[in-house]
């Protein structure tokens, strides 16, 4: 399966959003949209205003990570504002059912996201519906944090319940990013990277992308 590049809108220039994400809209996969409540998280990013502006500068496709209480509560507001895939944190989502039924009513990909240190299999009953499982390598809440190294074998557990049951499951790692740790989480078996800081805050964001593509694509 080919790597997905997400890079995190969280660590962007926010006062020149609509710059940050046309020039590197060409060589991503997806934008990752870190939606926080200061509730579920300690801390409140941006939301739908913000996400709509965005969607009429770009065609990219929206990976929208919700980070809030009661996660499935905006899922038609989200839609509106264009995203394409909502995911949500198994800690806050009270019926992981009915959120992925309403995800898949307004038309969104919807997956589960596991902080560090939450078990791969309080995802399980609902992972065969998913169309993407995210493992946290750091807890959510802030963008800058090290990646922690101990969620790899959370990452090759997944990898290895995904090819058991014959899914095309992807699965997104989310949390410290680096070219120099890409290799090992490819190898663990992600498919999709998260990376904030290591793309929107280097000289060259288009460049770290292509350098985290060559990481990853190297220790595949
Ligand atoms: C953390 C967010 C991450 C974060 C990634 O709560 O979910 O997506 O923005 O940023 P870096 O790559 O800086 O860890
Ligand atoms: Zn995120």
């Amino acid at each position: 399966m080919a790597v997905k590049i997400a890079p995190s809108l969280l660590a962007a220039d926010f006062s020149r959003l609509a710059d940050e994400v046309t020039r590197v809209a060409p060589v991503i996969d997806w934008l990752h949209l870190d939606v926080m409540d200061g509730h579920f998280v300690p801390n409140i990013s941006f939301g739908l205003p913000v996400i709509e502006a965005l969607r009429a500068v770009t065609d990219v496709y929206f990976d929208c990570h919700i980070m809030t209480t009661n996660p499935d509560a905006y899922l038609a507001e989200l839609t509106k504002a264009g995203i394409n895939q909502a995911t949500m944190h198994i800690e806050a989502v009270p019926d992981p059912g009915r959120a992925m039924k309403r995800a898949r009513d307004n038309g969104l990909d919807f997956g589960l996201v596991m902080n560090p240190g939450t078990p791969f299999d309080s995802v399980v009953p609902f992972a065969e519906d998913c169309d993407v499982l995210v493992v946290m390598s750091v807890e959510a809440g802030h963008g800058g944090q090290s990646f922690d190294a101990d969620v790899l074998p959370k990452i090759e557990t997944a990898r290895e319940w995904v090819e058991s049951h014959g899914l095309g499951a992807d699965i997104q790692v989310d949390g410290g990013i680096t070219p120099e740790n890409a290799g090992q989480v490819i190898s663990a078996g992600a498919t999709v990277l998260v990376a904030g800081t290591a793309v929107f805050r280097a000289d060259d964001p288009v460049s770290a992308v292509q350098a985290l593509r060559r990481a990853a694509e190297t220790d595949e």
